[in-house]
């Protein structure tokens, strides 16, 4: 029987287990009387009758953690963009750019922190972009507020024995209590990559994500980086907007394409690692797989703080 290493908090906008076992071992996580996955409904609330992005993302991804609403949802709404095969690369071009963003920031950047906020339902597509594939020593939070993922968080909070991963219940809208939940896993004062993979899209301009951001990185030491990837409308206007908005009708939740310039303010203040907010496919591509049929309407970048 694994113990958990800590449990931390309960305060009201987030819960936080932390983990020190071994990969692969079989996991119970614990949260004060709760039991997660075992006693689900002492923990969550689903709507199986409404989408939701999560669980959308995870059908994309051939994963099984979905509903009937979420693929009907799914379907209707590619057809916009010529169906749901394309829907469908772009969210393996995503993961894959996530693979190679983390294999950087592991390995050539030397990060040993990593702050992955909206991490999706675990196994969607069987390879999760862990930092500590790359560095068995990475100490790893990860961040969603879908109670789906948490009730998958176990498989999130195995890790090495040189590293650590803890899962916090939380929102990306609130900075501070993500970042006060991290302190008790990650050391705030030395280097910390934040990924945001395909969350910022889901976050409306009326709850500031861009503030957010800033946010954010201004709590982060210089050295740290911050590793996005973003759902555009640019090159594809009626296709991808059209998409957008039947998702955001349906769903439970924003679903906002934003242009590069709106993208690239992410980065305000940090340097652009080479070579720059492009389309992920471009983004350091490792010649993996076939040339992509379709470019995904999706940019990526990394920025390093000065
Ligand atoms: C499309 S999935 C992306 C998963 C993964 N980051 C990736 O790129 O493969 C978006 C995830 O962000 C989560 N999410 C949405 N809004 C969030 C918020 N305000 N705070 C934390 N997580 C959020 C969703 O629950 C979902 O799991």
């Amino acid at each position: 029987m694994i113990e958990p290493a800590q449990e931390l908090s309960d305060a009201r906008s987030r819960r936080v287990v932390s983990w020190a076992g071994s990969k692969g071992e079989a996991a119970v996580v614990s949260e004060g009387e709760a039991v997660v996955p075992e006693d689900l409904d002492d923990v969550v609330e689903i709507d199986p009758t409404v989408a939701h992005s999560a669980r959308m993302y995870d059908y994309l991804l051939g994963g099984s953690t979905n509903f009937e609403v979420d693929r009907a949802t799914v379907d209707r709404a590619t057809v916009a963009v010529g169906g749901i095969d394309n829907a469908r690369a772009s969210a393996r071009a995503n993961r894959a750019f996530l693979a190679r963003a983390v294999r950087y920031l592991a390995g050539e950047a030397g990060v040993r922190q990593f702050l992955d906020i909206g991490t999706g339902i675990p196994g969607s597509d069987g390879r999760h972009a862990d930092p500590q594939h790359v560095a068995p020593d990475a100490r790893v939070v990860y961040v969603d507020n879908d109670p789906i993922v948490l009730a998958h968080a176990h498989t999130l909070l195995t890790t090495t024995p040189e590293g650590a991963t803890a899962y916090i219940d939380g929102d990306l809208r609130d900075p501070e209590g993500v970042l006060a939940g991290a302190k008790e896993t990650l050391d705030l004062s030395r280097p910390v990559a934040v990924v945001l993979g395909l969350v910022l899209h889901l976050v409306p301009d009326r709850d500031d994500p861009h503030g957010v951001v800033a946010r954010l990185v201004d709590a982060l030491p210089s050295g740290s980086y911050l590793a996005v990837s973003h759902v555009t409308s640019e090159a594809l206007p009626r296709e991808v907007g059209e998409m957008a908005g039947q998702l955001e009708r349906a769903a439970d939740g924003a679903f906002v394409t934003r242009d590069r310039g709106e993208i690239r303010r992410f980065f305000d203040g940090l340097e652009i690692i080479e070579p720059g907010l492009v389309p992920i496919e471009r983004w350091r591509p490792d010649g993996a797989g076939a040339k992509p049929r379709w470019l995904s309407a999706t940019y990526g970048g990394i920025g390093r703080k000065r």
